[in-house]
């Protein structure tokens, strides 16, 4: 059966040699590209929407619940990532070893992944800085017919993207020094209007959730499995786990970078385990520090940080805040361009896609086709759809990736035990196993409609697939 051959990995090694793309990064550079792609809308606005609507204090816990998920998954990732070290991450290691549709299904699923999280961020962008500026919201909100401010970002990182993945990177570690500024400064002033009154009780008893909405809009363990929907508990708890999982997507983006880093097999596993986990402190102090200083029904759903800072009489800090979200979420929205140009361009090379666009530009070395095709896309899609149509979608593509690097590294193991493993996932296959199992919970988390869309994606993909990519597939020839 074709569509399940697979791709040596001393192939994928070799290609990986060439000089097509640049190795210039290090260490360093990656936990910068991690921590710029991570932190973002998730925490700046999920947060205080969670607390208010699902779990109260015990969204700190949710955030923990959430590390707990990525960390597992981020260890299958790095294991991957440091012995196949690839442009195109999952995609590529899914070719290698559970075979070509399966590799084409991820590879389509990250596409969407990283594009609406792109469009989601870009929304948000917009609104911050038509707040900071005060811009027609016409024009930079929520509300607008056709979001400008969306759009005009897109197009300035698009050209950032495209002159080279050095210059993206000395970027992105500038705005990621201010966003890290940011939640310390949260944390450290945060922590002196701490008020013990807030934080009890710290997980508030389960409330029904009102009756109505169609079944397409509850979580897919309620709507099947009939577990009745509760605000706050324990159960509130979790759903706001599976909402908050967005603030940890985009760790995977860094596996798309083994190709240009000059030490992968070691740095990789610095980069994706270093910036997860100071994301995952930097999440959990801030929820904390917010749910102490605000009593989570009170909180401003638009911006919940500054808010807090407002309510307690330091509007100041709120403006800093404003300003740390605008520099945050232009990261973020600059390491998912890279990765989107990174994962067309792994796709175009095998032949999957059309090959123009797994060709890197001959001067600037950048995957620059498909970098201008994705953003030219989005932009579309971010100018007229909503934020709250977007989100779901993103943490469901994420949880799918994640599943299936996790079921490939004792699937990799198996047929390839003699692959130099710099960095190896502890008590395989147990833990490659749990992993998987939690991101699917996590993804009953999210509701059917998010589920009916993703199936939709998927199909497109597969007749794509199945007209175009396997015929031209490289592995054909
Ligand atoms: N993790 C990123 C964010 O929270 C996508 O914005």
């Amino acid at each position: 059966m074709s569509v399940l051959r697979t791709m040596p990995v001393e192939h994928v090694l070799e290609r990986g040699k060439g000089e097509h793309l640049k190795r210039t990064l290090r260490g360093r550079d990656l936990i910068g590209f991690g921590v710029g792609i991570i932190i973002g809308t998730g925490i700046f606005t999920l947060a205080g929407v969670e607390a208010k609507e699902h779990a109260g204090p015990a969204v700190t816990l949710s955030f923990i619940i959430g590390a707990v998920v990525a960390a597992l998954a981020a260890l299958c990732y790095a294991e991957l990532a440091s012995s196949v070290p690839t442009a195109g991450s999952a995609y590529t290691y899914a070719f290698a070893t559970l075979g070509e549709m399966i590799a084409w299904i991820i590879g389509w699923d990250l596409l969407l992944e990283f594009g609406l999280g792109l469009a989601v961020v870009s929304r948000s962008w917009s609104s911050y800085l038509a707040n900071l500026f005060g811009l027609p919201q016409v024009l930079f909100g929520e509300t607008a017919p056709v979001n400008i401010g969306a759009v005009l970002i897109i197009g300035l990182l698009t050209i950032v993207a495209v002159l080279g993945i050095r210059q993206s990177s000395r970027l992105t570690n500038v705005l990621v020094a201010i966003k890290l500024a940011v939640c310390v400064l949260i944390i450290g002033v945060g922590v002196f209007f701490i008020d013990a009154a807030n934080l009890t009780p710290f997980i508030p008893p389960a409330t029904p959730v009102p009756e109505g909405g169609s079944i397409l809009e509850q979580p897919v363990v309620e709507g099947i499995f009939g577990i009745e929907a509760t605000a706050y508990g324990v159960g509130g708890m979790l759903t706001a786990a599976a909402v908050v999982f967005f603030a940890y997507t985009g760790f995977e983006a860094l596996a798309n970078l083994g190709e240009e880093t000059r030490k992968p097999e070691r740095d990789m596993t610095i980069g994706l385990l270093g910036a997860l986990g100071i994301c995952a402190l930097l999440y959990i102090a801030v929820s904390f520090v917010l749910t102490a200083m605000v009593p989570y029904d009170r909180i401003d759903p638009g911006a919940p940080l500054a808010g807090a800072f407002n309510a307690v009489g330091l509007p100041w800090v709120g403006a800093l805040i404003s300003i740390g979200a605008v520099t945050g979420l232009t990261s973020v929205m600059m390491v998912e361009l890279v990765t989107i140009g990174r994962i067309g361009f792994a796709m175009g090379r095998d032949g999957l896609l059309p090959e123009p666009i797994g060709t890197a530009h001959p001067r600037f070395g950048t995957p620059h086709r498909m970098t201008i095709i994705g953003a030219a896309v989005i932009a579309v899609i971010a100018a007229t759809t909503p934020i709250s149509e977007l989100a779901d979608m993103v943490s469901i593509g994420a949880l799918s990736a994640m599943i299936i690097v996790a079921i490939a590294v004792p699937v990799l193991r198996r047929s390839r035990p003699d692959l130099h493993r710099p960095f190896r996932v502890p008590l395989s296959p147990v833990l490659p196993v749990l992993a998987a199992v939690a991101c699917f919970y996590l993804m009953l988390n999210l509701d059917l409609l998010s589920w009916l869309r993703f199936l939709v994606w998927l199909a497109i993909g597969m007749v794509i697939y199945l007209a175009y990519g396997r015929r031209h597939s490289l592995l054909n020839r």
